[in-house]
């Protein structure tokens, strides 16, 4: 999609699908300042859900960050692109998958079906057999030869867009394709890892999301991986780092190899987009410990009737998303809590996800204290603004010398297993939300952390930094 005055590119893997579709929705809708009918009235467009976008308001700041940082960019102007291995138009598919009110879709789906999507490098042993019938838009021939010749296709698939849509500013490609299941394959290092891709004899066990998250390291795009598959890895991280992508790089590198490539900042965050219920739960388990309460059951179980929860019947493709969905505690230590979720596959109830959640904890003298929360909403409207956070943020970190790891603890909120610098950071909302803020002021310069003052005055370093603030959080 080209917009006026393009400041940051977002690139979706998966943008035929519902999340793609609804942010292309929602773009157009507040680029023109849509209106439309729905059940209890007339709405406008706006951008509620999305931090980057939504104005700060309550008496101490409170949520919303547009106005009150110079430089985060309007996701008005943003341009957006993207893969998909189906062919179906997006304006079709936007129609198809009902997350929308029917006035709005009417509004904005001729428009969507002219857009471009680019044919997707794929591999259907990683997704389910649900979706291989539709997979009509795939990259082939030469360009899926082999690894080394997929990783570069991606590459021009890349810097073409960029081109076309003028994009000046910074490109974040996102995840939002279907769940893969784990990749075997495992590096130690970021020349391993290119090394093995650019063997064109390799049998490795690459899965695309791994491609895509490579092709975007060298040419210096940041990736967010919305989905729950193993794409990062410590080689992964070490890929995306200017350390490692030096522009001098000896020829005996295996980086060499894939030279030209781009040693500009660009950030690999992930795993898996923390948008609901996840999200829910860590906030109430937050306020039951606050209670001083002791958690010791939560039975989950989520109702869901989209294509990525059809991807999700199979065991190989629900293992990978079982795996982020349990592991989101673990910092907190309840060693003793009972955590059991169940997702059910239910077509009739579309994209408008049901989680029920039981949680029963002790109370003073061990006696039980239960609660139940019951959240309705459509899938997609709480995961695309995360998509339109995270390439926001990145966009303004990249332009402001955010390192790494600031990077990645300042957008732990958006994830359920946050990874690289992030890895093990604190799940509570609260908690997250004031990292987020720590990691503004110091980038803008506007401190009022004495830690970060500290560190931008060169009294401490990054790794003392870090020490310190890990001890305020014990
Ligand atoms: N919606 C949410 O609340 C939420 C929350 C967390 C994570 N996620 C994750 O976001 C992703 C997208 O969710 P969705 O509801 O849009 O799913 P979806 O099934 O509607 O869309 C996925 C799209 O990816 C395409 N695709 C599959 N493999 C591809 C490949 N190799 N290259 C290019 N395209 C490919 C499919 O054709 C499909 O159009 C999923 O991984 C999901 O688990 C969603």
């Amino acid at each position: 999609m080209m917009v006026q005055g393009v400041t940051a590119g977002i690139l979706v893997v998966g943008i035929g699908g519902n999340n793609g579709v609804t942010l292309l929705a929602g773009q157009i809708a507040n680029r023109d300042k849509l209106s439309w009918e729905t059940g209890p009235g007339r709405v406008s467009a706006n951008w509620f859900g999305c931090l980057t976008q939504i104005p700060p308001r309550g008496v101490h700041g409170g949520v919303g960050f547009q106005g009150r940082y110079e430089g985060l960019a309007s996701a008005d102007k943003a341009a957006i692109g993207g893969w998909d291995i189906r062919s179906t138009k997006l304006g079709q598919a936007l129609y198809d998958c009902r997350v929308l009110e029917p006035d709005l879709v009417r509004q904005v789906r001729e428009e969507m079906d002219g857009m471009d999507i680019m044919p997707g490098v794929w591999d259907p042993s990683f997704i389910g057999e649900s979706q291989h019938e539709t997979a009509l838009n795939v990259v082939s021939g030469e360009d899926n030869s082999s690894t080394r010749c997929r990783l570069e296709r991606i590459r021009r698939d890349i810097r073409m867009w960029k081109e076309k849509n003028n994009v000046d500013g910074h490109i974040t490609v996102i995840w939002s394709a279907s769940v893969e299941r784990p990749s075997e394959a495992e590096y130690k290092s970021a020349d391993e890892l290119l090394e093995a891709i650019y063997d064109d004899s390799n049998t490795d066990d690459i899965s695309p999301s791994v491609l895509y998250a490579a092709a975007s390291a060298l040419e210096g795009c940041s990736f967010v991986n919305g989905g729950s598959q193993n794409t990062l890895s410590a080689a992964m991280t070490s890929l995306f780092e200017q350390s490692y992508r030096q522009p001098d790089a000896p020829s005996t590198s295996a980086l060499s190899k894939f030279a030209p490539y781009s040693s500009c900042p660009a950030y690999c965050l992930g795993t898996d987009f923390k948008a609901g219920q996840t999200k829910f739960k860590t906030a109430a388990v937050e306020y039951l410990r606050a209670l001083g309460l002791s958690p010791r059951v939560i039975a989950s179980s989520n109702h869901l009737g989209n294509n990525d929860m059809l991807n999700l019947t199979q065991k190989k493709t629900l293992d990978a998303k079982m795996r982020v969905k349990s592991d989101i505690f673990g910092p907190w230590q309840e060693d003793d809590l009972d955590h059991k979720v169940s997702v059910m596959y239910t077509p009739y109830i579309g994209d408008e996800k049901r989680d029920y959640v039981e949680y029963t904890s002790f109370g003073f003298l061990s006696s039980p204290h239960t609660m139940v929360t019951y959240t309705r909403c459509m899938d997609s409207i709480l995961c695309v603004p995360l998509m339109v956070d995270a390439a926001i943020w990145c966009d303004y970190f990249v332009n402001h010398k955010v390192s790494p790891t600031d990077a990645a603890r300042a957008t732990a909120y958006l994830f359920k297993v946050p990874e690289g610098g992030a890895k093990g950071v604190d799940p509570g909302f609260f908690y997250q939300m004031k990292e987020l803020d720590n990691v503004m002021q110091k980038a803008s310069g506007k401190e009022d952390d004495v830690i970060a003052m500290g560190l931008s005055k060169g009294i401490i370093s990054e790794e003392q930094a870090n020490a310190l603030r890990a001890l305020s959080t014990m």
